[in-house]
């Protein structure tokens, strides 16, 4: 059976993006494969929470996963830094990691861009330790969104690497996956590209997030004036309104808005109650789940030690078989 791999940070509840681009794959995934699902929390370093706020974010989005219906008996869920085995081989990986090619990932320079008081070199080196997640299981398949797709190449090229230098055969090569699709980018509310948890106020949905707080975040959202002559070509913002309902809606209510917006007769409010309504359609089942399971010590507990005991198998085989190539004494 082949292995997946994949994770969400631990720096924030999830949205719908998180939703769709990684976690509804993962719940069709289980049942077909070897799933190893973690909660991303060394890569949540790179912004410095506190003791509390780690503590309290890794909870929160285990009691989300489990409340999107990830199966403990049937997927590993695990908490990334109960694999110290992780950080070894993040450490090894990052020998072969060249700076030049760090320097050029996207993710890399828009981080610059947005915060140039924190580059720190866990930034700089976080394609290693996203590789050293996948690599440590031998994943062959990664369900992530499309923002993911330079990482999992740059995964490749460190698994090849590794082979190529050590004359072995130890790694596979990774991809990412979306289940039946292509890989997707799920739009914000506020008109800009990407729904995320460290965009502004406004622009995410949160699966946490109450039916009222749906709405009014939903409403709130950019949309613009709206068209002047029959099928123009939409603004951004109103494709990104559609993009969502794609998401969420019937066929029906999508053909009604386009047919609206191509007559010049959309009116954006009933558009976005619309939304809204079946934004919390959607969520509901997952919403009415996650406090009472975020309070339940005993399950949250019980999940992470039967992971880490299930995902600690896999990891010190791989590490061992890396050990023993490179040339170490144990
Ligand atoms: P965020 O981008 O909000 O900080 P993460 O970086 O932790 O969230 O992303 C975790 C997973 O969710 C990754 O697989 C990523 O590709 C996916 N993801 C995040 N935002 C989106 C989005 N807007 N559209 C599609 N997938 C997304
Ligand atoms: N880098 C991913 C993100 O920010 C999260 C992540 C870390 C991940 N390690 C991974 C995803 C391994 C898939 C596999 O979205």
């Amino acid at each position: 059976m082949e292995t997946v791999v994949s994770g969400i940070r631990s720096t924030g509840n999830l949205h719908l993006g998180n939703y769709f681009g990684a976690m509804g794959n993962f719940l069709k995934m289980q049942h077909e494969y070897n799933c190893f699902f973690f909660i991303a929390d060394y890569h949540s370093l790179t912004t410095h929470p506190t003791p509390e706020n780690l503590k309290s974010s890794v909870r929160q989005v285990l009691a989300e996963y489990l409340a999107c219906g990830i199966d403990p008996d049937v997927s590993t869920i695990y908490v990334q830094s109960d694999l110290p085995e992780t950080a070894e081989l993040y450490l090894l990986l990052n020998m072969n990691a060249y700076v030049g090619e760090l320097e050029r990932c996207t993710s890399f320079k828009e981080k610059i861009r947005k915060q140039p008081d924190n580059i720190n070199a866990g930034l700089l080196t976080y394609p290693t330790l996203m590789a050293a997640d996948i690599l440590l299981h031998k994943a062959v398949k990664v369900p992530v969104g499309k923002d993911q797709e330079q990482h999992l190449e740059m995964s490749r090229t460190f698994a090849n690497r590794f082979n190529r230098l050590y004359n072995t055969q130890t790694f596979p090569e990774p991809y990412a996956f979306n289940f039946g699709q292509s890989l997707i980018k799920v739009p914000g509310l506020d008109g800009s590209g990407k729904m995320g948890k460290s965009e502004g106020e406004g622009n995410a949905v949160f699966l946490a997030d109450s039916p009222a707080n749906i709405r009014k975040k939903v409403m709130r959202a950019v949309s613009d004036s709206g068209p002047t002559s029959p099928n123009e070509e939409k603004p951004e913002a109103v494709k990104n309104l559609f993009a969502l309902m794609e998401l969420v809606s019937t066929s029906d209510t999508i053909k009604y808005f386009e047919d609206k917006y191509n007559e010049c007769a959309i009116r954006y409010g009933d558009m976005k109650k619309q939304l809204a309504e079946d934004i919390i359609l959607f969520t509901a089942p997952i919403y009415e789940k996650i406090n009472a399971i975020a309070a339940d010590d005993l399950l949250l507990n019980k999940v992470m030690n039967l992971g880490e005991e299930k995902a600690r198998d896999s990891a010190s085989k791989t590490i061992k078989e890396v050990r023993k190539t490179m040339g170490f004494r144990k």
